[in-house]
């Protein structure tokens, strides 16, 4: 780790979820760090802890010239900037696609210009649309099932970032790392989740409706372990040049979760099943094996232990808004 004591580098979208915990990790380990967000997702308030340690750059990653600026003299840009969440993708199909596309394009042109040596792109579990097998290996095909349709307008940034970081790295001479993220999950994921949606209706005793039978499964990974995944990228060489898939291979269905939270919050939650909507997927599952034997990675942090401490943190989140704002501004009830 003493790699990164003194590096340079910049973190776009690193006020967000992923971006605020791998930000404070690199100020523990020595980097020094610029932070670019427009907060359109997020909020100073997420890095906190390291403000007076970092420089922050509010301004959108779309603006080439704020771009260019941001990464010189930098040793590593991590980029993580996007357009998250299943509702934005259908309001703003067109803001997805312009951020997405317009802010890697502006990074690895920045990258270029600057001479910088290492990439880091967030790509997304999204990017295989709906898996043909499980576990799902990163050679699986990355598909845009239906172009129309404005579900896979954040998707399809995804496929046209990675191709636009291995091209630009291959002819142009720089090294790099994509990930795809599948079901990360922690403090200060959002609130348009599955795992802080079931956390707020438990706290403010809310219906508890389930979408399917609640067998569909997914593949959550705790943020400190994607964050311990992250940090192998930056100080291994062998992750040089490669597509990971970052995440915990092991499953939970739905069910299980709901398990977990009742003892975690000690009452029964009588989920009330209803239809599952058409086109969202039942089942992710990433294959970790190029993790584990190229980078020696091991997730830690169990289910259980991982709910518990999001839920913990949720759960005083959720009283510091009842407590300090109108409901017209608690967060869960804010549309993105
Ligand atoms: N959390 C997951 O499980 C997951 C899964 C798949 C992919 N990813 C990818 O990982 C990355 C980080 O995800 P996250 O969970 O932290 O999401 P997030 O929404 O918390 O973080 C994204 C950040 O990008 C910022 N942003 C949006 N538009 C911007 C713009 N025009 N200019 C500057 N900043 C802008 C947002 O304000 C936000 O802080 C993203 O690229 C995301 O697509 C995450």
């Amino acid at each position: 780790m003493r790699k990164l004591i003194g590096k340079n580098i910049l973190v776009t979208g690193g006020t967000g979820f992923i971006g605020s915990h791998l930000c404070e990790r690199l100020v523990k380990l020595g980097a020094n760090l610029t932070i670019l967000d427009n907060s359109f997702r997020s909020s100073k308030r997420n890095i906190e802890s390291i403000l007076d340690k970092v420089e922050l750059v509010e301004a959108d990653v779309r603006n080439f010239d704020i771009i260019k600026k941001s990464t010189k003299d930098k040793d590593i840009v991590i980029h993580l900037a996007a357009i998250q969440g299943t509702q934005n993708f259908y309001d703003y199909p067109d803001l997805v696609l312009d951020v997405g596309v317009t802010g890697t394009l502006n990074i690895v042109k920045s990258v270029v210009e600057n001479k910088i040596k290492h990439l880091l792109v967030a790509s997304s579990s999204e990017a295989y649309s709906t898996p043909q097998y499980f576990p799902t290996p990163e050679t699986h095909p990355l598909i845009i099932p239906d172009p129309a349709n404005p579900r896979f307008s954040y998707s399809s940034t995804k496929i046209i970032s990675e191709m636009l970081t291995i091209h630009f790295a291959k002819k142009k001479g720089f090294d790099y790392t994509i990930f795809r993220p599948h079901n990360v999950y922690g403090p200060r994921l959002g609130w348009k989740h599955i795992v802080p949606e079931f956390i707020k209706r438990i706290v403010l005793n809310e219906e508890f409706t389930i979408q399917g039978d609640g067998s569909q499964t997914r593949s959550f990974c705790y943020i400190d372990d994607g964050i311990d995944q992250l940090i192998l990228y930056l100080t291994k060489d062998k992750a040089k040049n490669q597509i990971f898939n970052l995440g915990n291979q092991k499953e939970s269905t739905v069910n299980d979760i709901i398990r977990h939270l009742e003892e975690i919050c000690g009452r029964k939650l009588n989920p009330k099943y209803v239809e599952l909507p058409a086109g969202g997927t039942t089942r992710r599952n990433p294959d970790m094996v190029k993790a584990e034997q190229i980078l020696d990675y091991e997730p830690k942090v169990g289910i259980k232990e991982g709910l518990k401490r999001t839920y913990d943190w949720y759960k005083k989140e959720i009283e510091y808004w009842l407590k300090n704002a109108k409901s017209e501004e608690y967060p869960w009830n804010l549309r993105r």
